[in-house]
């Protein structure tokens, strides 16, 4: 969406995948802090947003107006807003295009209008915009009215607020998405186990040439760190989120979070990738048998190549410089966007991937200099 908003993928949280309807404005509150305090906002990360249950089940009957649970909310969103803002972060909130939410509170069919003011008047940054009951809305057109109407209703508020489309890619948003919304969630929810992120990234592969600035895939938030997953799936999951210019939405209690769920989550070398400016998602250059390579051009000139091991056993994938794209070079410099060492090749990429993992390349000729600002320290993460 052409609304001078998310030029390259969200970077934030959101509370779902770790707490359900346990959403509240301590929670919100706890988790700007620690972005802060634990260099996640320096990293990157800009988004604190609130999913579905923040409301009452009814609307305030003089104004017509979402009313906040004052128990979760004793301040409302707009005293949760200003904290956030306080710390230089943002706000983002959860509705539904239908009449109720997914967990049935009031959604925004025609009502549009007023809530999108409201959640301008309470300086909401960012909308996720759901799509339960939606009241027979069957045909892609319709679904395409009512996400259009409520980009006109935030547009018309004059308040930048990023918006995302949450209609889990029933009525494949990528054709027509970029013109409504910021973001559109390609797939049905994650959940946090190895076939859901194996299945949700084999949709996506083939989606890379929808994204740009502005208009981005949505293949769901992040589970890493949320414990149905090994450390090397976890890595996998954060390394083609980055690949495919997804939006990286932490998805964990990140008061509890683990140093190997931070090492992950504050990859400077993954983080580049994913905030690349071209925004450009990974090509799938070759897939056999679950030994896929991905390549995704970079707005100074480097490739990022992802070697991703589908299957349960380790085994070696490779490619060559040029089938992935780069221009006739002597040599290549290529860094370990893990391991953050790197080597020289004269054109063969190639890696012994483990079960489950992906190894990631940032490639240049030989002799570039990197601009994308490679991290100073070695993060200490050991592939096997
Ligand atoms: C849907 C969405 C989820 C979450 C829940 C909330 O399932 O896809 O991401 O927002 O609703 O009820």
């Amino acid at each position: 969406l052409d609304n001078g908003l998310a030029r390259t993928p969200p970077m934030g949280f959101n509370d779902w995948n770790a707490f359900g309807c346990n959403v509240s404005e301590q929670l919100i509150k706890q988790t700007a802090d620690f972005f802060v305090s634990s260099g996640l906002k320096a990293a990157g990360y800009q988004y604190v947003n609130i999913d579905d249950c923040w409301m009452t089940h009814t609307r305030d009957p003089q104004t017509g107006r979402l009313v906040p649970d004052p128990v979760k909310f004793p301040d409302g969103i707009s005293g949760t807003a200003d904290y956030v803002h306080s710390l230089g972060l943002k706000l983002g909130i959860y509705e539904d295009a239908g009449t109720a939410t997914c967990a049935g509170y009031p959604g925004s069919l025609g009502h549009e209008t007023v809530d999108a003011q409201t959640f301008a008047d309470w300086g909401v940054d960012y909308l996720k915009y759901d799509n339960c009951n939606n009241a027979g809305s069957t045909t892609q057109q319709q679904y395409i009215t009512r996400y259009t109407t409520m980009r006109d209703a935030l547009a018309a508020t004059g308040r930048p607020i990023v918006y995302s489309l949450c209609e889990w890619g029933v009525n494949q948003p990528w054709t027509w998405g970029a013109d409504v919304g910021n973001l559109w969630r390609t797939t049905g929810d994650i959940s946090d186990n190895w076939n859901s992120l194996k299945s949700i990234i084999e949709q996506n592969l083939p989606l890379y040439p929808d994204a740009k600035p502005g208009a981005f895939n949505d293949p769901d938030m992040l589970e890493v760190g949320n414990g149905g997953m090994t450390d090397t799936e976890y890595r996998t999951h954060f390394a083609i989120w980055s690949m495919l210019s997804a939006p990286l939405l932490i998805g964990t209690d990140l008061r509890k979070a683990s140093a190997a769920t931070m090492a992950i989550l504050t990859n400077k070398n993954l983080i580049a990738v994913d905030q690349d400016p071209l925004a450009k998602q990974a090509v799938p250059i070759s897939d056999s048998d679950g030994h896929v390579v991905l390549a995704k051009p970079l707005s100074n000139g480097d490739m990022a190549v992802a070697l991703y091991n589908e299957n349960d056993v380790a085994a070696r994938i490779g490619t060559t410089a040029a089938a992935a794209g780069l221009t006739k070079a002597p040599a290549y410099t290529e860094l370990d966007l893990w391991q953050n060492t790197t080597t020289e090749t004269a054109g063969t990429i190639s890696a012994v991937v483990p079960a489950h993992g992906t190894v990631v390349y940032r490639i240049a000729k030989a002799g570039a200099t990197w601009s994308a600002s490679p991290p100073a320290t070695d993060l200490g993460i050991d592939l096997p």
